[in-house]
This record gives C-alpha cells, structure tokens and sequence, in this order.
C-alpha cells in the first residue's frame, strides 16, 4: 500500500511506474484501478484525490470534448491528435505527440465505474464530479463504437470486447447513481444498451467473447473484466469466457494476456492474476481465488514491489524477450496495477491485514 501512496503526485495522479523511463504518467484505466484498490485498503484521501485529478483532466478540455462530440454526431471523424489520450503527465497535461498509442476509450468508462463505486462506498456527495461525468459520458456515447488501441495499446484497427465492456459499464454506472442527468443520461443509457447488444451480437465466437469483434476465435485475458468488475457478461456467456481463459492462458496460478503475446517474451501478469482471482471471489470459488492471490504474492520482490510481468517461468515467445530488455530495460517495477489489483483482491478474499500488503509494504493509511 505505501507502494501506492508514496509514488502519488501531489497532484492526484499516480504514475504507471515511478522507475520505468516510459511510464512516468497516468492512465485513467491503471489509476481507477489504484484508486480502488487504495480505497479498499482505507487509503480514501489516495483514491478521492485521483478522482478528483481526472475531474480536473476532463473539466479543463471540455471544449475539446465538446468539438470531438460535435464532429461525430455530424457525422464527421475527429482529427487524429484531438481524441482523447489514455494517459497524461502527473499534473494533468497533455504529453504531446510522443508517438505513444493513446487513442484508448477504455479509461473512461473504466473511471466512470469506478468512480461511482468510490462515491457509493462513502456516500460521497457527486455534485464535484457531475460536469466531469457528464463530458465522459457524452465523449464515450459518441465514440463507443469506433476502433482505438485496447488494454494493451495494440491492434487500433479493432473494436475490442473489454473496450466496450469498460465504456458500457461507465456509462450505466453514471445513470444509474443520477451522476448524469436528462439529454446526457439519455445518450449514456442509450449507448449502453447499443454496447451491449454489439458485444454480444458480434463479440461472440464459439459461446464466449472474442477479443475483438468479428476477429478469428481468440480471448484475452482482459476480457474477465466484462464478467468482473463490468458485468456485461452473465450465464453462459460468462461461464463459458471463463473457460476459455482458464483453458488457453491460466497456468500456474499465473495468467498470460493472449496467446500470440510477445512483449517481454509474453509472460503472466499479476494484474491478471487479480482480475481472475476477483471474479473467483465474487462468484464463490474461494480457493481458486486465494491460490491467485497466493501466486500474485510469490511475485513480490525483496523490497515489497510487484512487476508488470512476472520475470521468472515460462514464456509464450521467450525468444522475444531480449529486444525488449534491450529497449526498455527489466520490465516495470513497481507497477502500481500490479499492487492495486493485488489489494482489490485481498480484500474481496477479507483478508487484507494479513497480507503482503499488510506486512512487507505497509499499511501505509
Ligand atoms: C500496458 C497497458 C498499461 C501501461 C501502463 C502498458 O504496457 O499494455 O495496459 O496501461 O503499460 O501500465
């Protein structure tokens, strides 16, 4: 937990990694995350700051926001470098054109969720957060449907199964809390319900969701986030996603993102491991949820710190590892994903004093 709160910027912002040379920033989709494993391990001031950051990120581009909503309902496309990035500097601005692959509409819905989680948990007044919520929710029903970069900052040609779950679940979430209200909470509802019949009259291949629509049969492990956190998924869809995931990329404990994976050589990913291990736990499969929590654990350095990746075990692609230590250097260490998920699924299996959390690394809160 000290982890998290000693890389916060004073700002809100919590970067990606504090020590790895390209992740000095922060996503919306990896903060929400940190916010909520912060605010579940008592750290609320963390996580109320980071919401407050993103209200701030959206409030201060709001004529921007207004100009990309404006072009796509006339039917228009926004010029390139004005869709929203996925990620900004700690204080909050734009990073410029840096080549990084930012055009990721997940972050939104993904804050917009949890945000309203954050505000349900404290029955937080959201009078702070409803023009921030009502740009989001209005950005996002008019861009839901066209393709941009996924968790992984790849393959921008696709639409993808857990892009959409994030947008779908970020916008019910602000209707159903009143975060939005009238001509906005129509669009948002609207736009969740066209989300959700495409993901499930186009992103489904073999019974469970695909990892883009209209691809080849593939999943990705971010696709477990449709079933948990953003419950686009239920019955037999959800079962049968699952499947496949534990089929094609659980092993050991530890879970890979896809099957053709190769940067760092395609290792297993510990914030995976948690989303997995979350799902475990809300549908009742306690052990199964404790032995990813126990995998998750087994990756803690000496020092308390958790990777991106896990560094030791088998690789998918082990002979593509190299290029990218060659590049980047080891991959990202801390990674503040990593310690967020880590703390969401400690406390869904209650057992957050007990943990690593609790001893290596500190309360911290
Ligand atoms: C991952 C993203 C993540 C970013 C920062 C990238 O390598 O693909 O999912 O948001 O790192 O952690």
């Amino acid at each position: 937990m000290d982890v998290i709160l000693r890389h916060q910027h004073p700002s809100g912002g919590y970067p990606a990694c504090p020590t790895f040379e390209v992740y000095g920033y922060s996503w919306f989709r990896d903060g929400a995350f940190i916010a909520e494993g912060a605010d579940r391990a008592g750290a609320t001031d963390s996580a109320r700051a980071f919401h407050d950051w993103c209200a701030r990120v959206l409030t201060a581009r709001a004529e921007r926001i207004e100009r990309i909503v404006d072009t796509l309902r006339s039917g228009g496309t926004p010029a390139a470098g004005d869709w929203l990035p996925a990620r900004y500097t700690l204080e909050g601005a734009d990073e410029g054109d840096t080549g990084w692959w930012n055009f990721q509409l997940d972050g939104y819905g993904t804050w917009l969720h949890l945000l309203v989680t954050h505000l349900r948990r404290h029955s937080a007044d959201p009078a702070p957060f409803r023009e921030a919520a009502r740009l989001a929710c209005e950005y996002l029903a008019a861009s839901w449907n066209t393709p941009c970069f996924d968790w992984w900052e790849e393959d921008s040609e696709q639409r993808h199964g857990n892009t959409l779950a994030a947008s779908e679940a970020g916008l019910r979430a602000a209707v159903d809390a009143g975060l939005v209200e009238g001509d906005t909470a129509e669009r948002a509802r609207d736009a969740a319900e066209e989300i959700a019949a495409t993901v499930r009259r186009e992103g489904v291949r073999d019974g469970h969701l695909n990892k883009w629509l209209g691809g080849p049969d593939a999943v990705d492990s971010s696709l477990l986030s449709a079933l948990t956190p953003f419950e686009l998924a239920d019955g037999e869809l959800a079962e049968r996603t699952l499947a496949a995931v534990e089929r094609d990329l659980l092993h050991e404990g530890g879970v890979y993102r896809y099957r053709a994976d190769t940067f760092y050589g395609g290792g297993r990913w510990p914030v995976l491991a948690a989303l997995l291990g979350w799902h475990y736990a809300r549908t009742g499969r306690r052990a199964d949820a404790e032995r990813q929590l126990r995998w998750i654990e087994s990756q803690f350095t000496a020092e308390g710190l958790l990777p991106e990746q896990a560094p030791e075990g088998l690789r998918l692609a082990p002979e593509r590892e190299q290029e990218w230590l060659d590049r980047w250097g080891p991959n990202a260490t801390p990674l503040l994903w990593s310690h967020g998920m880590y703390l969401i699924l400690a406390d869904e299996l209650g057992v957050l004093d007990g943990t690593v959390a609790g001893s290596v690394a500190g309360s911290g809160s």
